[in-house]
């Protein structure tokens, strides 16, 4: 019971035809529909009606991002604990936003604008459920689906308190400075080794969201993928200590951080949460090349 998985990031761009070129092209994902000023897209094996969101605004940045509830009465308990918590809740209304019911919206500690939706367009994956051929017609990177992202946070322990009391996020990792206070953590709902992470910086902020891949072949495919078409790779591929997962970081053509990332553990509810020391950044981060590059600690969108 309560939150499921990331449900999907809605971000803003400054070029609408760019990013529905790159989000299908490169990316490989569908287009499910569009709207004067939106495009909604979804991965191939996914069932929902979108799990990224993009709106025409002269500057690129994060509108908000969701969380899927497993029933109507999760919204309705998490609402009362997010108000309790001392924070305003607004309750959206079936119809009143492209794809989904009913949903809840508040401000992190954080200062980003979260959701929590239940009911969404259940539009259909791409895969014969019976007969499982993969699809023969994706182009471009085409992750089976979305799988986490990270924000940034000036107050890290203050957000994950509430991510962890008052949403019941379980911590897996956390990465904790010389002065005994959180730099980062990651937290997790799906049994993964992150649905969310959380990293110190500017409040508000987008670091990255992330498509799955299905093996390490996957992930090297997509740098050839990237390296074709001239898309500005961050990061590796690599693998992070954090996570244990395999990943390339890159930038869509707007300039918001993109992740592809596979492997990791699968964490059970008492998986005990692994504490890495800023001594040890390097590792943590880029697991093989030991340290973090600038550009990856001071650009966000
Ligand atoms: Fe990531």
């Amino acid at each position: 019971m309560g939150i499921l998985r990331l449900s999907h990031v809605d971000i803003t761009v400054p070029d609408m035809d760019l990013a529905k070129a790159y989000y299908t092209g490169v990316m490989g994902l569908d287009i499910t529909e569009t709207t004067d000023d939106r495009a909604f897209f979804k991965c191939w094996d996914e069932e929902d009606h979108h799990s990224l969101a993009v709106r025409y605004d002269p500057r690129v940045g994060i509108d908000r991002f969701a969380f899927k509830v497993e029933t109507e009465d999760d919204l309705a308990d998490l609402e009362k604990a997010v108000e309790s918590y001392g924070f305003h809740v607004h309750r959206v209304s079936r119809g009143e936003e492209v794809g989904q019911g009913e949903s809840i919206r508040f401000e992190t500690p954080s200062g980003h604008e979260m959701e929590l939706v239940h009911e969404v367009d259940k539009v259909g994956g791409r895969m014969s459920k019976l007969n499982p051929e993969i699809p023969i017609d994706l182009q471009g990177i085409a992750p089976p689906r979305m799988d986490h992202m990270l924000i940034n946070a000036e107050e890290v322990g203050e957000s994950a308190k509430f991510f962890m009391d008052v949403l019941g996020f379980r911590m897996t990792e956390q990465l904790v400075g010389g002065d005994g206070h959180q730099i980062g953590v990651w937290m997790e709902r799906s049994h993964s080794p992150h649905d969310i992470a959380i990293v110190n910086g500017p409040n508000g902020a987008l670091h990255h969201f992330a498509f799955w891949l299905d093996d390490w072949d996957h992930v090297r495919r997509s740098a050839d993928i990237l390296a074709y078409n001239a898309i500005q790779i961050d990061v590796g591929p690599t693998r992070h200590g954090v996570t244990r997962g395999n990943t390339i970081y890159f930038f869509d053509p707007m300039g918001t951080r993109n992740e592809v990332f596979t492997g990791g553990y699968r964490p059970d509810p008492d998986f005990p949460t692994i504490t890495w020391t800023e001594d040890n950044i390097g590792q943590a981060v880029f697991y093989y090349e030991g340290e973090v590059n600038e550009r990856f600690v001071t650009v966000h969108t």
